[in-house]
């Protein structure tokens, strides 16, 4: 059986991502591979309460940017670094990635800060590949819009306009065309049968 591997899923909210980490898994499973599925922020029961307060809230956006970091830390040493040592697969549901996007693209936090912690924070610890799911800001808002008037209460992230959520892709993009051995981008307003199909596809070449 081969190793391990770190892989993360991002996007915009809205982008449907957390609609597909079930299928993943499930695909992960069926190639004979243990799988664990966690998030962030999260995945720690000190990091769930960090979630509570990064989502809901007002804070600076460094503040954010340090207690995003300090989630992380918590989650690597408690659930990535352990579940990876074992020979296990993790799929996380947004990883640092999301902090260059939303903090550093979304809120204008400088990126020495963000880079600086992520050296310090896990330089010997970052994803194999990235699922990118991609929309355009207005089916992003679209959705989130439908989401609100089903009666979902939105976050804090979830309540920014248009052009944050314009910001936050743009540098998703970035990010994606930097490194592109490392990124799937896939095109999120497909039906959700043809990005399974594309996720399946992925999760065949890891
Ligand atoms: P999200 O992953 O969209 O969860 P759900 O699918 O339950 O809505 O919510 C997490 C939010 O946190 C999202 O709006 C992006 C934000 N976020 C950051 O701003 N920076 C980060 O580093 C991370 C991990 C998340």
């Amino acid at each position: 059986m081969r190793g391990n591997r770190f892989i993360t899923l991002e996007g915009v909210d809205g982008a449907g991502k957390s609609t597909h980490v079930a299928f993943l898994a499930e695909r992960i499973r069926a190639a004979g591979h243990a799988v664990v599925t966690t998030r962030e922020p999260g995945g720690t029961r000190l990091g769930e309460s960090l979630r509570e307060l990064l989502l809901h809230a007002p804070m600076s956006h460094d503040t954010e940017t340090l207690l995003m970091f300090a989630a992380r830390r918590e989650h690597l040493e408690r659930v990535i670094r352990p579940a990876l040592a074992r020979g296990d697969w993790v799929l996380c549901d947004r990883y640092t990635d999301a902090t260059w996007a939303y903090q550093g693209g979304g809120h204008g936090v400088d990126g020495a800060l963000i880079a600086a912690l992520e050296t310090r924070i896990h330089d010997d610890c970052r994803p194999d590949c990235t699922i990118l799911f991609d929309v355009p800001p207005d089916v992003s808002r679209e959705r989130l819009e439908r989401a609100r008037s089903n009666g979902r209460a939105l976050d804090k992230f979830e309540r920014e306009d248009v052009a944050f959520t314009e910001r936050v892709r743009a540098a998703y993009l970035a990010r994606a065309r930097a490194e592109p051995g490392r990124f799937r981008v896939v095109d999120s307003t497909k039906p959700q049968e043809a990005v399974r199909d594309e996720l399946a596809r992925i999760v065949a070449t890891l």
